[in-house]
């Protein structure tokens, strides 16, 4: 019985966990970025709050940026990741009322992940006003791949959400994505976790994404 709930669990949240929820408002334009290889770099345009972002990410191989979605000018800062070693694996902020608009990205953080070290950094705050009415937000954790939300040129950021690469969502599928990228040859995200129990758990193993079983 647990074993099927175990699996049936699995299978929803790869299906539905391609996309986090939108975290702030939907003022001005919709913007997509689709899902990508992998993040390269980010580019934040902030100051009281988040003004603008611009991700180059990889696109088969090529590094291409996207449009700057929002408001590009202000100070610029720059994330660089370790590609393809590191990883975004989480965003988090505070979304809100500001003196600017009713509902609006006020403060991002990027949270980085390296598959091999397992060191994690946190990138941020990008946005630094402390707005007392604001909401704070955790994306759920995985591997990001590509970003979408609300900004135009005349009305900053609004609200931000972001991908993932499927199947890898949630703290379980990040650690199982680790061991897999690591043993793995080629390495690939793991799909499937086996779990064997009777009352305690025997064995835990991973299907890779080449099937390989380990
Ligand atoms: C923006 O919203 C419109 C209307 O809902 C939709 O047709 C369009 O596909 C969206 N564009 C993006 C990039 O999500
Ligand atoms: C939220 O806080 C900001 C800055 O303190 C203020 O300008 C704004 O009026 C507040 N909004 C609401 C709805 O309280």
């Amino acid at each position: 019985m647990a074993k099927w709930l175990l699996l049936f669990f699995v299978l929803v949240f790869g299906a539905n966990g391609k996309r986090s929820s939108l975290y702030g408002g939907t003022d001005g334009e919709n913007f997509s970025d689709g899902q990508s290889q992998g993040i390269v770099r980010v580019k934040i345009w902030s100051g009281y709050i988040v003004d603008g972002i611009q991700v180059q990410s990889d696109q088969g191989g090529e590094h291409v940026w996207s449009d700057p979605h929002g408001t590009s000018k202000g100070e610029t800062k720059e994330v660089v990741l370790a590609y393809p070693d590191e990883y975004i694996y989480k965003i988090s902020g505070r979304t809100g009322p500001n003196p600017w608009t009713s509902n609006g990205l006020s403060r991002l953080y990027l949270h980085v992940n390296n598959r091999r070290t397992n060191a994690q950094t946190t990138f941020g705050p990008f946005g630094t006003y402390d707005y007392s009415n604001q909401t704070t937000f955790d994306s759920p954790e995985g591997t990001v791949v590509g970003f979408f939300g609300y900004a135009s040129s005349t009305t900053y950021f609004r609200g931000i959400g972001v991908y993932f690469q499927d199947p890898c969502m949630g703290g379980s599928f990040v650690a199982a994505c680790q061991i897999a990228l690591e043993t793995v040859d080629p390495p690939g995200p793991a799909a499937v976790i086996l779990v064997t129990h009777g009352r305690i758990v025997s064995s835990v193993g991973l299907r890779g994404c080449n099937q390989k079983i380990l």
